[in-house]
């Protein structure tokens, strides 16, 4: 079918607006060279279409809720049923209640849940939640690793000239200086580093919050299971940020991928299927610090929300779990997603980059550099320069990705992989010939 290859006088009034409306012109997360930029009419499976009705085929998949693709019939007939009996109750429902069986059922460190709105609010939480239960401050988190956009989290997510561990560096203005002082910072995939840093801390530890699958960078086999040995010596609870992998590298999390159960889990995007909700989930001894019959006392942690458990995001949810618990899916996505990332390996040998794909198959990325990717350091010896412009060869060719991650879901299909093939091998010899200029 011809597309049109311009933007229409529509799609630039409405670009136009967002630059007066939205700071930089955009909601936040997402931004891309302005004379490539489009506003989003409708999405379904794996394609977006935008206001000029031009088509792409969609690797952000709404920044990774949407492994099922979007606008899922499951999902769709789930939402609509619903939505006929009310959007919002701030009180009990049974989507909410049988989310949460469904995530002890299926997560195998929790045994409580308190949802939240966003993945940022939940690991948030989940800090708060385990310095109440150890009475101690401090948080040791991974150079590289994102827990959302609260002030413990930024901080040494992208360092620019990083600090000697484990001293932390602010990624936002507007941080308080105090909260520096709360943070530590390890080098993922060192254990040795990070074992030193926690004894010679374990007094003042509250929790060691880590992405099992940092960004996009796999643990070596035996990290996960260090950290686990560590904390459990120290007493020190434990917090997987799966709010990438929930759900997502097996219907377990990362907890039954890796094998290695934490003490405390924040939960968020496959889980709200598309809609605001995410969670903390745990030790029951340690979620139950949140429970309203300890108010006024030393050990209650405070947390509401409007939308704590929304039961259109919670149908919303229970609609992707139960296609996802269907024989083969995991498999199925696997494959998929080891297709596109091989093609990507493929393309870039071809082209003869130095490069590597780095992640497993339902999320990866490329780095131009030879250098194995192991840590967040090992990421700065990669060519910046160079990927933002394979994004943008790609997003020139009606492919789309976020800046640094490839997501895969079940509605890609042969046609996808094929056209996505095709795409790498052009984008690359664009950008290799570029630099060869
Ligand atoms: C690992 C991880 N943690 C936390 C968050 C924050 O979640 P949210 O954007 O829902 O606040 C994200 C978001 O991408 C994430 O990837």
């Amino acid at each position: 079918m011809a597309q049109p290859t311009s933007r229409s006088p529509e799609e630039d009034a409405l670009l136009e607006k967002a630059a007066r409306l939205l700071p930089g012109g955009v909601l936040g997360g997402y931004s891309v060279p302005r004379e490539l930029s489009f506003v989003v009419r409708e999405a379904r499976g794996p394609r977006l279409r935008d206001v000029s009705g031009r088509e792409y085929i969609d690797y952000i998949l709404g920044s990774g809720p949407l492994v099922l693709g979007h606008a899922h019939p499951a999902v769709v007939a789930a939402v609509e049923r619903q939505l006929g009996r009310g959007t919002t109750y701030f009180q009990l429902s049974e989507p909410a209640l049988e989310l949460a069986e469904e995530i002890c059922r299926a997560v195998p460190c929790a045994e409580q849940v308190r949802f939240t709105s966003s993945g940022s609010e939940a690991t948030f939480f989940a800090l708060r939640l385990a310095r109440a239960f150890t009475r101690r401050d401090k948080i040791l988190k991974f150079e590289g690793g994102f827990h959302g956009t609260h002030d413990y989290s930024l901080m040494s997510v992208e360092p620019r000239s990083p600090k000697a561990f484990p001293a932390p560096t602010p990624d936002s203005a507007g941080i308080p200086h105090a909260i520096q002082d709360q943070v530590l910072v390890a080098p993922f995939n060192d254990l040795a580093e990070t074992d030193a840093i926690v004894a010679a801390h374990r007094q003042e530890l509250a929790a060691v919050i880590v992405e099992p699958f940092q960004r996009l960078i796999a643990p070596r086999p035996e990290f996960l299971h260090g950290v686990r040995e560590i904390t459990r010596r120290h007493d020190i609870p434990l917090v997987f940020d799966e709010i990438v992998t929930g759900f997502r590298f097996a219907y377990g999390g990362a907890q039954e991928y890796y094998g290695v159960v934490p003490d405390l889990v924040a939960l968020g995007k496959i889980i709200g299927g598309g809609f605001p909700l995410a969670a903390v989930a745990g030790r029951r001894d340690i979620m139950r610090h949140l429970s309203p019959d300890l108010a006024g006392s030393p050990d209650f942690v405070a947390q509401a929300g409007t939308l704590n458990g929304n039961p259109v995001a919670a149908a919303a949810g229970l609609a992707t779990l139960g296609e996802l618990r269907k024989p083969g899916t995991y498999a199925r996505l696997f494959a998929t997603g080891a297709r596109i990332k091989g093609a990507l390996e493929e393309a870039a040998r071809r082209a003869g980059l130095p490069a590597q794909v780095a992640g497993e198959a339902p999320v990866f990325e490329i780095y131009f550099t030879d250098r194995p990717i192991t840590d967040y350091r090992s990421t700065l010896a990669a060519d910046r320069e160079r990927h933002a412009a394979f994004t943008r060869a790609l997003l020139e060719r009606g492919v789309v990705k976020a800046s640094h991650k490839f997501y895969v879901s079940l509605a890609h299909g042969e046609a996808e992989v094929q056209r996505t093939s095709e795409v790498f091998t052009a984008a690359l010899a664009a950008v290799a010939g570029q630099r060869g200029a």
